[in-house]
């Protein structure tokens, strides 16, 4: 290629592929239309640094000699938070924080700054919002401290001379779209420069014990590069998730080097910011209608926690030759093979009726010990018969109409007994595994025929 002619190339927005030509649909993700041609400065990204922290003569390091006095984490002031990080915040570490716009990302980490600066430095580094809006944020939160330093401004190359010159121990970039690199030539959000922006921020945290916070919005035109193409940069990849014009949030770990990623914070939007849900149960459970037919209570574990969620069903008779299936806050696929064994195991005809799955509460719940309680929301509505209230139920099913043993059955039962249900149906065989079962009376099964028996 001629000397001097701007090199470009085609990157998918939505994962990151590269390619030399434009393409319809991108061969990693299997996005549509997401292709956008950047130029590219190859020797501003492509150059090689170290990530060692001070490890300069080259010379590998004996793990004996590696020294863990700094490597304390930091409290957040928010349980559920540092429970999702793996126990707290880890010195050095690049976090990336995901999520729609509007769902309350920068809310939270302003309250994280509020909570940190009680007894050390936070740099808040704004791309979106002037001082003022971040103050009338800060307003409503509470009071803060003058340990928060707030600097708005998008260019990286200034960025880096301020985060260098304040030496906090905390730096947030709200948000990573928004961050622009004078040595990239692509406009700000465009896979190149979010790239280039992370990996210089990188070396920021690696090299300097800062822990680095970077706020990512999804979106799903595909406009601006999403936060899946810094997933394998950073060390740890939160999604703040929920339903907008619900007030609860839920906050999920997707990849941390430094702890489990099943886990999951709750937190409600208030008025004054975000507060933490500290029984999450109660919570999801709120509302519950009684006495009506199609509704049960099943435990699902989101990492070491079990929560209680409310599984709805409709049944109905289809007008149509195709019947209507949908699912809200669970897999289609998972219901409609359920469904495919209630009516060859179970004796349902349920194939000429349509079918709505809703969690209820807007939460995501994929764990396959919701099958029974999809199984037993489906045949209560079927039947028109309510399952009483004091029921509670998990386990999986198989596609013999068994139903399978499930994990964690002592944490799940307890936990159904602490919200006062009296009676929990649980799969046969992980009866004999449970300790504790005073005052609940538990009914294993075998098989999904067992089960509908104790709808009413
Ligand atoms: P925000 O943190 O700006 O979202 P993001 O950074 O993810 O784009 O959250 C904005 C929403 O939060 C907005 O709809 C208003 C609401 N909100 C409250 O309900 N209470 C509050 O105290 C604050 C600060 C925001
Ligand atoms: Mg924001």
């Amino acid at each position: 290629m001629a000397k001097g002619k701007k090199v470009t190339s085609y990157f998918c927005q939505s994962c990151g592929y590269e390619s030399s030509k434009w393409l319809g649909q991108c061969p990693g993700c299997r996005e549509w239309n997401s292709f956008v041609e950047e130029i590219v400065e190859k020797n501003s990204s492509g150059k090689i640094r170290s990530v060692s922290g001070g490890n300069a003569e080259l010379r590998p390091t004996k793990i004996s000699e590696i020294d863990m006095q700094t490597r304390e984490r930091m409290q957040t002031g928010f349980g559920e938070l540092d429970r999702v990080l793996g126990g707290g915040i880890v010195p050095g570490s690049l976090v990336l924080v995901g999520g729609d716009p509007g769902i309350g990302k920068s809310t939270l980490l302003l309250q994280v700054c509020r909570n940190l600066t009680k007894d050390r430095d936070v740099l808040y580094i704004s791309g979106e919002e002037s001082l003022q809006q971040i103050k009338m944020r800060a307003q409503r939160i509470g009071e803060f401290s003058d340990r928060l330093r707030l600097f708005c401004d998008t260019g990286l190359e200034r960025m880096e001379q301020v985060v260098e010159r304040e030496k906090s121990q905390v730096v947030i970039v709200d948000s990573i779209q928004t961050v622009y690199s004078e040595q990239v030539g692509a406009a700000p959000g465009s896979v190149s420069q979010v790239r280039e922006a992370t990996a210089r921020l990188l070396q920021i945290a690696k090299g300097s014990e800062t822990t680095v916070f970077i706020v990512g919005h999804v979106t799903k035109e595909g406009v601006v590069a999403g936060p899946r193409v810094l997933e394998h940069m950073v060390d740890t990849v939160l999604y703040f998730e929920g339903d907008r014009h619900a007030s609860y949030r839920i906050l999920r770990g997707v990849k941390n080097r430094f702890g489990s990623t099943n886990e999951i914070g709750v937190f409600e939007m208030r008025e004054e910011g975000l507060q933490e849900v500290e029984n999450p149960s109660e919570y999801m459970l709120n509302g519950k209608p009684q006495g009506a037919s199609g509704s049960i209570v099943a435990c699902s574990m989101e990492g070491t926690r079990p929560i209680l969620v409310e599984i709805q069903a409709l049944v109905c008779h289809s007008n149509f030759g195709l019947p209507r299936r949908t699912a809200a806050g669970t897999d289609l696929n998972r219901v409609n093979l359920l469904m495919a064994v209630l009516e060859k195991r179970g004796g349902l005809s349920l194939s000429n009726c349509d079918a709505y799955v809703n969690i209820a509460g807007g939460i995501r719940m994929n764990e396959p010990a919701m099958d029974l309680g999809i199984v037993m929301a489906l045949a209560s509505s079927f039947r028109d018969k309510a399952i009483d209230e004091t029921i509670i139920c998990f386990g999986e099913v198989g596609l013999s109409g068994e139903v399978r043993a499930v994990n964690m059955v002592q944490q799940r039962v307890s936990e159904a007994k602490k919200l006062g249900f009296t009676v929990c149906i649980l799969p046969k065989v992980s009866v004999p595994g449970l300790s504790d079962t005073q005052g609940i009376k538990i009914i294993g099964v075998e098989n999904i025929q067992e089960a509908i028996r104790c709808i009413g």
